[in-house]
């Protein structure tokens, strides 16, 4: 055995109230895996690793199977100390100038645990005592815990002879060695992230089936189109992006503006230095894509455009046969030597079995593509009202789009990896998103007091600045203060006659921001 585990054993009880070091584990508790008949005994260490990670003190970095862990050191001395691991063949290797503490080795098996499913019987007895506290809780709230609450504190006692026995059957076997860990290409594992995994919340198969990026992922598999409908900043471009990254599919594309042709959309004849040339256009680069492999056409800001040039993808969307779309190239084979056209055939239309979209190009040739190769993802703001969108946007068009997947406000889930990734800070990420719940609970209000909520794209512009203002030397609540002064005030409140920002509203949003997000900051 290269790590001594006794350490966890002699340390004080000096984090929770209701357990003593060497306190007794019952029988009912104790994991199978120990000597029958033996005394066990419960181990401070263990449970001061458990606190750390329910309390959010445990910042995980990964790479794959690959962990670096930073946490509060239990010894005197304080300050943080480091532990890695990383899979090698048959077993795991573990680094870190501390692995013989009293709390290290638990810390970094319990994150194993969580993050990456190892030691299952240590993270079974771990969901069961964050179901009974919750994730993540205060450490005043978690200390008297085990004092008042004895279920919480069997959970300790059971985690800690559990724990102790999985993790030594490791060492004895020499699945986990000690040695240097290569620590290349680590992200940081948001907080919010990591307490799911803690909790062991899944995602439901029916809930994972009907988010946006499942919708779409389904449609990839038989091409056709998608529109995104929803307010701004609800992650619609995002979504599309993501299936992009997910899928390895080609993409194109094109954002609706007033002024935009056909010629915008399809390409155009234009002077090139040996003459004249053909210029494919988005939808036509989009096409030739398609021809060989799974293609997303992602046309932004639908609504913008007018709906006369709208009638170039409503041609476009339109799916032929392949007998009809051999119709169509009649003409085309009929020039060719016999020869050439069965290998004109097999590389125009390679699939008879498949559906085929049609782009009709001004210089009288079509760029054929299999149905299953081309995804349309269009996306559009929803306007004051729902319905005007509906209206505005072509019927025929409406009618050639097969999924329509409505986008409300993004929930906490969705949103807080990203805040915490660009707050750089777990709390000031919370008070972005309260002070975003804030602008949504009075804009709801009949008083008028503010125009528009905040959205998701505003409240990352805040947490970045309120992120500068720290760096500046601000306390955290003057830099949210400050950023609320030029993002969320300028983005919620009412403008007068003049264009000026109501004074009122103003100074309203900011006494509330300062009384209701950030009495505690
Ligand atoms: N992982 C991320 N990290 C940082 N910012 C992100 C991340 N994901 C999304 N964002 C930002 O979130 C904001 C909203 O996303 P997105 O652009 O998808 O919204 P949208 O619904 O398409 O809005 P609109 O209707 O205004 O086009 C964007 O500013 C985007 O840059
Ligand atoms: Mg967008």
């Amino acid at each position: 055995m290269t790590i001594n585990l006794s350490a966890a054993f002699n340390k004080n009880e000096d984090f929770f109230l209701g357990l003593i070091r060497r306190q007794q584990v019952p029988t009912h508790l104790v994991s199978p895996r120990g000597p029958s008949g033996s005394q066990r005994y419960y181990g401070p260490g263990i449970g001061y690793a458990a606190a750390m990670l329910l309390t959010g003190q445990v910042q995980v970095e990964q790479s794959g199977r690959t962990l670096r862990i930073r946490f509060p050191s239990s010894g005197k001395a304080g300050g943080l100390k480091t532990v890695a691991s990383t899979d090698m063949g048959a077993g795991r290797l573990w680094s870190g100038d501390s692995l013989d503490s009293a709390s290290a080795p638990w810390v970094l098996a319990l994150t194993e645990a969580v993050v990456l499913g190892q030691h299952p019987e240590t993270l079974a007895a771990l969901r069961t005592l964050a179901g009974l506290t919750g994730a993540p809780v205060a450490i005043a709230a978690l200390k008297p815990l085990p004092s008042a609450d004895v279920s919480v504190r069997e959970a300790l006692l059971r985690l800690s002879d559990h724990a102790y026995y999985e993790l030594k059957a490791k060492l004895d076997a020499s699945e986990i060695t000690k040695g240097a860990v290569n620590l290349s290409g680590l992200q940081p594992v948001p907080p919010s992230a990591l307490m799911k995994q803690l909790l062991g919340t899944r995602e439901t198969p029916t809930a994972a089936a009907s988010s946006p990026l499942a919708r779409l992922r389904r449609l990839t598999r038989r091409g056709g189109a998608a529109l995104l409908v929803g307010p701004p900043g609800t992650f619609k471009t995002e979504t599309v992006k993501r299936l992009v990254l997910e899928t390895g599919a080609a993409v194109v594309k094109m954002r609706g503006a007033p002024g935009i042709e056909d010629r915008d959309f399809i390409g155009a004849i234009t002077p090139g230095v040996n003459g004249p040339e053909w210029v494919d256009g988005p939808l036509a680069r989009a096409f030739v894509l398609a021809k060989s492999r799974p293609t997303v056409l992602q046309i932004d800001e639908i609504l913008r455009y007018h709906a006369e040039h709208l009638q170039v993808l409503v041609g476009a969307m339109d799916e032929l046969s392949y007998e009809d779309a051999r119709a169509v190239l009649a003409p085309a084979l009929d020039q060719l030597a016999d020869a050439e056209r069965p290998a004109f055939l097999q590389a125009t239309l390679p699939d008879p079995g498949a559906r085929y979209y049609m782009l009709d190009l001004p210089t009288g040739e079509a760029i054929f593509c299999p149905k299953p190769h081309l995804v349309w993802a269009l996306t559009t703001n929803m306007g004051e009202d729902h319905l005007q969108t509906a209206q505005t946007l072509d019927s025929a068009l409406l009618s050639r789009i097969d999924l329509v997947i409505d986008y409300d406000r993004p929930d906490v889930e969705t949103v807080m990896p990203i805040y915490e990734a660009v707050a750089g800070d777990a709390r000031l990420a919370q008070l972005g998103y309260e002070l975003e719940d804030l602008t949504y609970a009075i804009a709801a209000d009949a008083e008028g007091l503010l125009v528009r909520p905040m959205d998701a794209r505003k409240t990352i512009a805040l947490l970045k600045e309120a992120r500068a203002c720290v760096e500046d030397g601000l306390s955290l609540r003057d830099a949210v203060l400050e950023a609320a002064f030029v993002t969320a005030v300028p983005h919620c409140c009412p403008r007068d006659a003049r264009g000026l920002i109501e004074e009122a509203s103003r100074a309203g949003l900011l006494k509330r921001i300062a009384e209701e997000v950030l009495p505690a900051a």
